[in-house]
C-alpha cells in the first residue's frame, strides 16, 4: 500500500480483509501493492483468481470486504461492480506479456471495461512505475518474478562498465530530477575522473508542493531503485551508495530499507555480487524536508552532516562531489529506467518519446483536475492529452486556464498552449521546464498573480540564506508581489519585477533562486491583463484576493432563509427571517462560505 492509498482508507480495508478471510478460514494470499497510479479512485482492492482476468475495486471501504469476499467466493459480481479488469501484465523487461487465463474472456466479466480501454490509462506507457500497483514491494521474488535483476545479471555478467555507458548514452536518458542533464554524460565524466573511491547517490528529496512521483516509486517499487544504482555503480566504478530521502516519507524509507537488506541477503549488494566479484553496499540517509537539500551540492552537504546549503557548480560534483570524492548524482525515476535499458536497449527506449526527451516521463497531476493521480506518459504528448483524456478535464465543467510545471520554480503553461508538446525543450522555451514532474492544473476560478505570490513566498522561506541576489531578490519580489494582491501596486511594478529577475537570475549561486523568477516572469508573460487589472484598477478578476473583493447580498433574490447567517464563521451577516440580509463588511473575513452556502444565488461577489 502506498501512501496516498493509506490516506484513502486502505489500511482499514487491509485489515477488514485480513479478518475476514482469517474467520473463514479461506485459502486466499492477501498482499499489499504500491498505487497503480489513479489515486482519485483508491483504495483499490485487486482480485487475481484462478480463470479470471485481474478485477480491480475501486473507492473500497472496511464495510464493503464482506459483500467483496462474498462474490469472490461464489464468482458473482452481482452488487459490486470493478472499475476495471486486466486480461494480461506486461512484463516490460522481457518484452512479453503474460496472461491472467486461457480461452476467452468469461461471461460475467466481458461488460467491464478492461484497464486500457480507460481514457486515464489509454495514453499512458509505464517505463519508470512498471511494477508500481503490480507487486508486493515488499516481496523481492515479485519484483524478480517480472524480470527484477536480469538487467543487473546481464550488466555484470556480460557487459564492460564502457559497454553499460555506452547504452545508457544511446537511449538518451536525461535526469529525471529537474535540469535534464543527459545520464550515460554524466556517468561518463564520474567513470573518467580519477581517484579510488566513488560514490553514487540517489536524490529522493523531493521538495516540489504537490509532487509525489519519487515517493510513490520508492514505495512500490524499491528494488528497481537498487537495481538502478547497483547498474549505476558497476558502470562509474563506485562500492558505496546513499539514497538520500526526506524524513516526511516513512514508508518509502522502511521499503527501501527492507529491498536493501533482502538484496544484501540474497548476494545482490555487498561484497562479491553475483560471484563476480563486484562490491557495492547502499546506505539511507533522512533529510529533514528542506526543499533546498534536493540541489545536488546542498543534498551532498547534508550527506557530510553540514547545512544544507549548494556550493558553486564551476566544481563539478562528478569530479568533486560527496566528501570530495567523485560522485554521480541522479533522481529516484531516473534510476528506476536504468534496468529497462539495459534489458531492453537503448535503442529501444530512444525509440519512444520524441528526439531530444526520449522515454517517458512520470507526472503527479493535481490541483483542479477530475483524475487526480500519478502518470507515466511518453515524452512530447500534447499536454490537451494530459489535461482532458487522462485527468478527465476540469472539475465542475470549468474552465482549465494554466497548469504548473516544473515545481515552485517553474512556470505556468496558459490554456492557448494547450498543444503543446510535453517534453524537456517545448517546456522550457514556454518558459517553464519539467521539474520532477509536478503538474498542477488551474480552472478559471484561480488569481494568477496569486499563485505567482505563493509560489515566490514558498521559495523565500525555503531559500538557504547564502548568497545575497536569492535571500534578499526573492524577499524583495515577494513584498511587491503581496503588495499588487493588497491592492497596493503601482505603476511600474511589473517593470520592476522583470529587472529584478533578470538580476536574480544571473546572479544566484544555485538554481534555486536562478529559476525562483519563472512564476513570476511566466504569469506576467501569459496573463499581464490581470497584473494591470490588480495594480490599476484595484480589482482581482478571479475573486481571489482578499483586499481586493467584496461579498454582498442581493435584497432582491435574497429569501432570508438565514443559512448564510447560521454558517458565517464571524457573525457577519443579519436579517430577520424571511427578510433580505446584509454582510457587515467591517466583520466580513471573505471566507466565501456564504455564497457556497446560498440556495438562491442571493451572494454577489464584486
Ligand atoms: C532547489 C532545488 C531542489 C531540487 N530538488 C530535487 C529533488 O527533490 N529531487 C531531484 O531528483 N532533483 C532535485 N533537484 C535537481 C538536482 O539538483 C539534480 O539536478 C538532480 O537530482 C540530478 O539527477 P538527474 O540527473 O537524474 O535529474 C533540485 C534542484 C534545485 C535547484
Ligand atoms: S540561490 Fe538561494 S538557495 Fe541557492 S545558494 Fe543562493 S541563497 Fe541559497
Ligand atoms: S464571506 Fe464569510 S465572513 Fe463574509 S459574510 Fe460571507 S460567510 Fe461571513
Amino acid at each position: 500500500m502506498a501512501t496516498s492509498g493509506i490516506a484513502s482508507g486502505a489500511q482499514a480495508v487491509y485489515d477488514a480483509l485480513a479478518k475476514e478471510i482469517a474467520n473463514r478460514g479461506l485459502d486466499i494470499v492477501l498482499s499489499k501493492a504500491g498505487s497503480m497510479g489513479m489515486d482519485c479512485i483508491e483504495p483499490i482492492v485487486d482480485v487475481i483468481a484462478p480463470g479470471k482476468p485481474r478485477l480491480s475495486f475501486s473507492k473500497m471501504t472496511a464495510k464493503m470486504v464482506p459483500i467483496l469476499i462474498d462474490r469472490v467466493v461464489n464468482g458473482d459480481l452481482n452488487g459490486i461492480q470493478p472499475a476495471y479488469r486486466m486480461d494480461e501484465m506486461e512484463l516490460l523487461l522481457q518484452g512479453e506479456k503474460k496472461a491472467y487465463f486461457s480461452g476467452s474472456v468469461p461471461v460475467d466479466c466481458s461488460g467491464i471495461p478492461q484497464i486500457n480501454e480507460l481514457p486515464f490509462y489509454r495514453k499512458q506507457v509505464k517505463i519508470a512505475l512498471r511494477n508500481c500497483g503490480m507487486i508486493d514491494p515488499e516481496n523481492m521474488d515479485e519484483y524478480i518474478a517480472r524480470g527484477g535483476y536480469t538487467a543487473l545479471h546481464k550488466a555484470l555478467t556480460t557487459m564492460s562498465p564502457e559497454d553499460v555507458i555506452l547504452e545508457v548514452k544511446t537511449s538518451g536518458l536525461r535526469g529525471r530530477g529537474g535540469g535534464g542533464f543527459p545520464t550515460g554524460t554524466k556517468w561518463e565524466s564520474c567513470r573518467r575522473a580519477e581517484g579510488e573511491i566513488k560514490y553514487v547517490i540517489c536524490n529522493g528529496d523531493e521538495g516540489d508542493p504537490g509532487a509525489y512521483m519519487d515517493r510513490s516509486l520508492m514505495e512500490g517499487d524499491p528494488h528497481s531503485v537498487l537495481e538502478g544504482m547497483i547498474i549505476g555503480a558497476y558502470a562509474i566504478g563506485a562500492h558505496e551508495g546513499y539514497i538520500y530521502v526526506r524524513n516526511e516519507y516513512p514508508l518509502a524509507v522502511a521499503n527501501l530499507q527492507h529491498a536493501i537488506g533482502q538484496a544484501r541477503e540474497a548476494g545482490l549488494l555487498g561484497k562479491n555480487i553475483l560471484g563476480t566479484g563486484f562490491e557495492f553496499d547502499i546506505k539511507i540517509a533522512k533529510g529533514a524536508g528542506a526543499f533546498v537539500c534536493g540541489e545536488s551540492t546542498a543534498l551532498m552537504a547534508s550527506l557530510e552532516g553540514k547545512a544544507g546549503e549548494p556550493r558553486a557548480k564551476y566544481i563539478h560534483t562528478v569530479e568533486q562531489g560527496l566528501w570530495n570524492r567523485p560522485s554521480n548524482l541522479n533522481n529516484v525515476e531516473t534510476w528506476a529506467n536504468v534496468p529497462v535499458i539495459i534489458a531492453r536497449g537503448g535503442q529501444w527506449f530512444s525509440g519512444i518519446g520524441v528526439k531530444h526527451s526520449t522515454g517517458t516521463k512520470v507526472f503527479s497531476l493535481v490541483g483542479k483536475i477530475n483524475n487526480i493521480g500519478l502518470v507515466e506518459v511518453p515524452m512530447g504528448i500534447p499536454l490537451k492529452d494530459i489535461i482532458y483524456e487522462i485527468g478527465g478535464g476540469i472539475p465542475g465543467g470549468r474552465k482549465f486556464k494554466a497548469v504548473q510545471t516544473g515545481g515552485p520554480s517553474g512556470g505556468c503553461i496558459p490554456d492557448t498552449m494547450i498543444d503543446l508538446p510535453v517534453d524537456f525543450d517545448s517546456l522550457w522555451e514556454a518558459g517553464s521546464m519539467m521539474g520532477s514532474g509536478g503538474m498542477i492544473v488551474m480552472d478559471d476560478k484561480t488569481c494568477m498573480v496569486d499563485i505567482a505570490r505563493y509560489f515566490i513566498e514558498f521559495l523565500v522561506s525555503e531559500s538557504c540564506g547564502k548568497c545575497v541576489p536569492c535571500r534578499e531578490g526573492i524577499y524583495r519580489m515577494n513584498e511587491i508581489l503581496q503588495d499588487i494582491c493588497a491592492g497596493k501596486g503601482r505603476r511600474g511594478d511589473l517593470e520592476l519585477l522583470g529587472r529584478m529577475a533578470e538580476a536574480i537570475k544571473d546572479g544566484s549561486l544555485c538554481a534555486l533562486g536562478g529559476s525562483a523568477p519563472n512564476p513570476v516572469l511566466s504569469t506576467i508573460r501569459y496573463f499581464r491583463s490581470e497584473y494591470d487589472a490588480h495594480i490599476r484598477s484595484k480589482k482581482c478578476p478571479a475573486g481571489v484576493c482578499k483586499a481586493l473583493i467584496q461579498y454582498n447580498i442581493d435584497k432582491e433574490k435574497c429569501t432570508g432563509c438565514m443559512a448564510c447567517a447560521k454558517k458565517c464563521p464571524v457573525e457577519a451577516i443579519s436579517g430577520e427571517r424571511k427578510k433580505a440580509h446584509e454582510i457587515d463588511q467591517a466583520k466580513c473575513i471573505k471566507c466565501g462560505v456564504c455564497m457556497e452556502t446560498c440556495k438562491f444565488d442571493a451572494i454577489t461577489l464584486s
